[in-house]
């Protein structure tokens, strides 16, 4: 073990791999899966077509783009025990703790799961896009003890999930809106999620561990999670004449405010300024916009006060906000979230993998000198 090795707390600021897959300018608030502006793929492409750009590095042809689409459909239905499991597990356990047991469960059903070869795990890429969306979907359905409802081969997989959540057929433009936060989330470089994935994959362990680990990571508070507390607080500040007030009495508390901030974005996040424009079009479809006045007012006094320190709307302040008026409640919004970026995972997975080297990092030693072991009865 080197003693010359740099230490940086929470490996901040360190190199850990290569990839082709994700570009960020922290700075100058610019993303890119492969090189595309995610305002292009935004406007442009769909969620199949942008996991398929991660999954194989370059756009699908039409004919390919269908197949991916027909596999993903194809795998949508869960196993049966699947399905027993998650109604015998706790139903207001989190959302997420469901979506990590099941997902690791699923590898019980899988033959090959130990199989880690580059073509096995392409397929598994598309079988664990495809079930990750009908889990969230089932879990979401047994929390408000409703009936499961299997999926719509017919509909494409952003639909399909809103269907499979609700009930009902969204309309273009709901399941459109629902499509470009997919793909705006899918990859999104380096963050704890993916690189816990790939702490595993590089073990050469099954890909089910993989992505438990994944969603382990996302769980917690400091990475998922902010967006379901920003709609919470936009719901609990209820009136514009309170949104202000309501802010400058946290940030005098020295509070965080949810939604704002970002470790790579010093400026405002690409995804958040697509977002906002969703939003704004969904609250006007709704007839109400309460929520996007109040948003706007916190936006302001929120980059009035620490706009000049970098502060600047992250994804998650608009993302809550468009699954509230598609009529998701917020304990899914750290799942959906999972729908989206498990296409990054697996994309990273993937990339490792052609060059795998196993992650194993090392510590600077604090503890006690070398010294002898002192028997119990002389303590
Ligand atoms: N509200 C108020 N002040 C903030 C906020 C915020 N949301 N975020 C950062 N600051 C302040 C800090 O208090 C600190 O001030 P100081 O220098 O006076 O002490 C300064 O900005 C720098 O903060 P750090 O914590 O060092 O910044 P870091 O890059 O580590 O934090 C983080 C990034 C964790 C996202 C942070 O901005 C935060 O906690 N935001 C709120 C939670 C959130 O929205 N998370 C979602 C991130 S996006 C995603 O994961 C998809």
């Amino acid at each position: 073990m080197s003693t010359e090795a740099t230490f940086s707390r929470g490996l901040e600021g360190v190199i850990a791999a290569e990839s082709a897959l994700t570009y960020i300018d922290g700075q100058k608030g610019i993303l890119a899966y492969l090189g595309i502006p995610i305002e292009e793929l935004a406007e442009h492409s769909t969620f199949e077509e942008t996991a398929f750009l991660l999954l194989h590095k370059r756009l699908p042809t039409r004919p390919e783009l269908q197949k991916f689409t027909e596999d993903l459909a194809s795998h949508r239905p869960l196993p049966a025990p699947i399905v027993e499991l998650l109604k015998a597990l706790p139903q207001q356990a989190p959302p997420m703790a469901l979506l990590r047991t099941t997902i690791s469960a699923l590898g019980h059903f899988d033959p090959t799961a130990d199989d880690v070869s580059l073509g096995t795990l392409h397929q598994k890429a598309v079988q664990l896009i495809s079930q990750l969306a009908t889990l969230t979907a089932a879990i979401g359905r047994l929390r408000r003890a409703q009936e499961i409802i299997p999926p719509d081969p017919t509909l494409p997989h952003s639909a399909n999930f809103l269907y499979m959540l609700t009930g009902k057929r969204p309309s273009a433009e709901a399941a459109r809106v629902f499509d470009v936060l997919l793909i705006l989330q899918a990859d999104h470089e380096f963050p704890a999620s993916t690189f816990a994935s790939l702490v595993v994959a590089s073990t050469l362990s099954d890909v089910y561990s993989a992505i438990s680990a994944a969603l382990g990571a996302l769980k917690g508070p400091l990475h998922g999670g902010a967006s379901e507390q920003v709609i919470r607080m936009i719901l609990e500040i209820g009136d514009p004449a309170k949104a202000e007030p309501y802010i400058k009495e946290r940030l005098a508390r020295r509070e965080r405010i949810m939604g704002f901030g970002h470790r790579v974005y010093k400026t405002y996040d690409p995804r958040a300024r697509i977002l906002k424009e969703y939003v704004q079009k969904l609250a006007l479809q709704a007839g109400d916009t309460r929520l996007v006045e109040i948003e706007q007012i916190v936006e302001k006094v929120v980059i009035d006060a620490l706009g000049a320190k970098g502060i600047f709307p992250n994804v998650d302040f608009y993302s809550g906000t468009v699954c509230y008026y598609l009529g998701i409640e917020p304990e899914l919004l750290t799942p959906i979230f999972a729908i989206s970026r498990i296409t990054g995972w697996m994309a990273h997975i993937l990339e490792y993998l052609e060059d795998n080297r196993l992650f194993r990092p090392t510590t600077r030693y604090i503890g006690p000198p070398l010294r002898h072991y002192i028997p119990i009865d002389q303590r």
